[in-house]
């Protein structure tokens, strides 16, 4: 890798799945120079979720956000490229769906700001945790 290559994770999360946009989101990265380096579908569960976004423990919508992220199966994705840790948040856009630039993946996809259908690591070293938080053996 040379020097600004980096890698990140995204999740697509439930509501995302559950619609079939699967490959449609990976085909989004991959038309835009992002390379899935591995990617797998899983279910987490309440506690991994917590674990996962303990971030945000003391947010008021922490709870709700656990519970949705464990409540349907998610597709866990390592992400490489040129900065891709700002690119990949580029394409997805605001957090809340009503907030994203147009022909980003949450102003094509967001439901609301917690059915936002993808997660992406917001900094180096929360991408290597997060990265190592489902792929590591
Ligand atoms: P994500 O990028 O996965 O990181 C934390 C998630 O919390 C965020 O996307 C949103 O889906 C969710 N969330 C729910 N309410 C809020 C809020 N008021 N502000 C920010 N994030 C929120």
């Amino acid at each position: 890798m040379n020097n600004n290559e980096e890698r990140t994770l995204s999740i697509i999360k439930p509501d995302a799945v559950e619609r079939n946009l699967e490959n449609n989101i990976k085909n989004f990265f991959s038309n835009n120079s992002l390379r899935i380096v591995d990617s797998k579908k899983i279910q987490i569960t309440k506690e991994e979720a917590e674990e996962f976004y303990k971030v945000h423990q003391s947010k008021p919508f922490y709870n709700d956000l656990c519970s949705y992220l464990s409540s349907g199966p998610i597709v866990v994705i390592i992400l490489e490229g040129q900065n891709a840790i700002s690119e990949n948040r580029r394409l997805m856009g605001a957090t809340d769906p009503k907030k994203a630039e147009k022909g980003t993946l949450r102003f094509l996809y967001g439901i609301s700001i917690d059915k936002n259908s993808v997660h992406g690591s917001d900094s180096l070293d929360n991408a290597k945790k997060e990265i190592d938080f489902f792929f590591k053996n």
